[in-house]
């Protein structure tokens, strides 16, 4: 096992015992309220539930690993600085370099709840993240069911970004072999193609975790967003609106009129985010360099990598497990 299994209380080991747990090539895995979580981060979920206080104007990023979160914390956190600098649309202008995106990886202005900030600590310090102009922006890779004990009762927002589960599969097996320094075998891949088939996998099974933010915004769709990574590949610009609605700053017709949709799009599109030194150099806490989040942001990239007979059993089963649901992804 790689993952360390520091930080974790009498409490959490005696829950553990009650749960259904497994193991894979990283570290052991327990199920919690319906997902696989390594000990460390099922104590960092644990943590967040019983201590983190929500504001009601709180943000919270959902996603799968590998579905397109730096994306989404980079437009959101553009779409909340648009607020801050209403006149003069600084995204972008080259004169300005204050804009938090240019200095800072969108994974350092968004944390991560239960794998970041209360990963090691109940209390961690949230004030940087505060400040009186916009909200508090934070990210999430749990179900929803843990999120909202999480959040008790709090309307806050939240956005859920989804990825066709096979694209998905490719970019963890390159990211995780570029930042564990692995070499990038088929053995590998196969190890984590199993783990996503069997839904034992960190953070599955996917369609489960998928399924709760679907039934969530079709339940309470001024609550939670459904987003595709998909459909903001195909059709930025509406799926952009989309967001900017759904946070209730929609755009006006002066900042359509004079490219305000299309400055964020560009300022958070891959090819300028990955160009900047910030991601071209910098590491995360962790040491995790930056540049790993960005690699082609493609749709479809999973054909070059899995056999048709890989695909199309991802596809059977995520088909089987969606049925009746209307979500397909
Ligand atoms: P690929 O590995 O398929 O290229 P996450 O942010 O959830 O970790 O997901 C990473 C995936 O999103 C990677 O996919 C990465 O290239 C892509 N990505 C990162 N930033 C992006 C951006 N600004 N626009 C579009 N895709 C992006």
């Amino acid at each position: 096992a790689t993952v360390r299994e520091d930080y974790i209380s009498e409490e959490t080991k005696k829950l553990i015992s009650s749960l259904p747990v497994n193991k894979d090539s990283q570290g052991n895995l327990c199920k919690y309220q319906g997902c696989w979580y390594y000990y460390n981060t099922l104590q960092g979920a644990i943590n967040f539930q019983n201590h983190f206080q929500p504001h009601d104007t709180d943000v919270i990023l959902a996603s799968s690993p590998k579905s397109g979160t730096t994306w989404l914390k980079a437009l959101t956190v553009a779409l909340s600085e648009r607020s801050k600098h209403h006149d003069d649309h600084p995204l972008l202008s080259k004169h300005h370099d204050d804009h938090p995106l240019l200095s800072d990886n969108p994974h350092a202005l968004v944390p991560f709840l239960e794998n970041n900030l209360y990963l090691k600590s109940s209390t961690p310090d949230l004030t940087k993240y505060s400040s009186s102009s916009s909200p508090r922006l934070f990210a999430t890779h749990m179900p929803l069911l843990t999120v909202k004990e999480g959040l008790k009762g709090s309307p806050c927002k939240i956005v859920f970004m989804c990825r066709n589960a096979k694209d998905a599969l490719i970019s963890l097996w390159y990211f995780r072999c570029k930042y564990q320094k692995l070499e990038m075998t088929r053995g590998i891949l196969e190890s984590m193609f199993e783990s996503l088939c069997s839904g034992v996998s960190f953070y599955g099974p996917i369609w489960d975790q998928v399924l709760s933010y679907w039934r969530g915004s079709l339940e309470d769709p001024s609550r939670v967003l459904f987003m595709k990574y998909e459909e903001m590949k195909e059709e930025p610009y509406a799926q952009l609106k989309r967001l900017a609605e759904f946070f209730g700053c929609p755009f006006t017709e002066e900042e359509e009129e004079s490219g305000g949709v299309e400055k964020i799009l560009e300022l958070c599109s891959l090819p300028s985010l990955s160009d900047l030194e910030i991601n071209k150099s910098g590491k995360n806490v962790n040491g995790v360099d930056y540049k790993f989040y960005f690699r082609k942001g493609e749709v479809g990239d999973s054909k070059n990598h899995l056999t048709p007979e890989m695909e199309s059993k991802i596809d059977m089963i995520i088909e089987e497990k969606l049925k009746g649901s209307g979500l397909s992804f």
